[in-house]
């Protein structure tokens, strides 16, 4: 299939441990895509692969049919920006200045100050705590403000990696209805979760991760409705 992001026939070694054996996923433009599957799947290592933090040993990955470039800064400016699981903040910085660590690489102040708006808007929380040190907010708080800090390089696809970890199962359903939020205002979305129905729930298709292999793959609710994908898989 080809879609906006494609990634075909991955391969990611560390050093003599082969992680990914040739990974193929698809994602449309303004789809919700999931990427599910247990502990040391290889989910993470697709993301930094994508992301151009890893290596890759073989195969392909294009956005909108052109090859993504080397360097992980070329890619967050071509538009693909990844949170990274545990979520990664400058911890000792205010919440404003996490969100202007964000734009580092853009220098249009009026849109830059009008997307810091619209990151309030999604997450009314982080205007109140804005001299606040990143580390001092909740867990749920923390990932707003890194999946906030993302928006503000104005991607057109996010990757999200275990946005729920740690997260009550409240926090993570109001969470996810805003990913559906960024999605609605164009952003294509690829999340991995290990909180697989969850996940599934929000999303428009679904890719299933075993030992560095795609080992299902469907729409979402062909994947929730598969008695033998949710028993092998999703753990139920
Ligand atoms: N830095 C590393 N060095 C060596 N092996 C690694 C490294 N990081 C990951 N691996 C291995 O690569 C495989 C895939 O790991 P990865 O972190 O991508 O899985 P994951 O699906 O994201 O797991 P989790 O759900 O725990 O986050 C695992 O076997 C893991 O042990
Ligand atoms: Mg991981």
């Amino acid at each position: 299939m080809s879609g906006y992001l494609d990634v075909s026939g991955l391969q990611i070694y560390y050093g003599g441990i082969h992680a990914l054996h040739g990974v193929d996923i698809s994602v449309g433009r303004g789809e919700i895509v999931s990427v599910v599957g247990v502990n040391g799947a290889g989910k993470s290592t697709l993301m930094w692969g994508i992301a151009g933090v890893l290596p890759i040993a073989g195969g392909s990955i294009t956005l909108d049919g052109r090859r993504l470039p080397p360097k992980p800064h070329e890619i967050v400016a071509l538009g693909v920006s990844l949170v990274p699981e545990r979520r990664r903040l400058f911890t000792t910085l205010s919440v404003e200045e996490n969100l202007v660590m964000g734009a580092i690489r853009r220098n249009d102040r009026d849109s830059i100050e009008r997307d810091k708006e619209g990151c309030f808007a999604l997450y009314p929380v982080l205007k109140e705590r804005l001299r606040q040190r990143a580390g001092t907010l909740s867990g749920g708080e923390q990932q707003m403000l890194a999946i906030a800090r993302a928006l503000m390089s104005r991607p057109s696809m996010l990757m999200l990696d275990e946005p729920s970890l740690g997260l009550a199962p409240m926090v993570t359903e109001s969470l996810f209805d805003t990913i559906l939020r960024i999605r609605d205002d164009g952003v294509t979305v690829l999340l991995v979760e290990q909180n697989a129905f969850q996940a599934l729930e929000i999303s428009d298709r679904g890719y299933v991760m075993q030992s560095g292999n795609i080992a299902a793959s469907g729409t979402s609710r062909e994947l929730l409705e598969n008695t033998l994908i949710r028993k092998a898989y999703l753990g139920g």
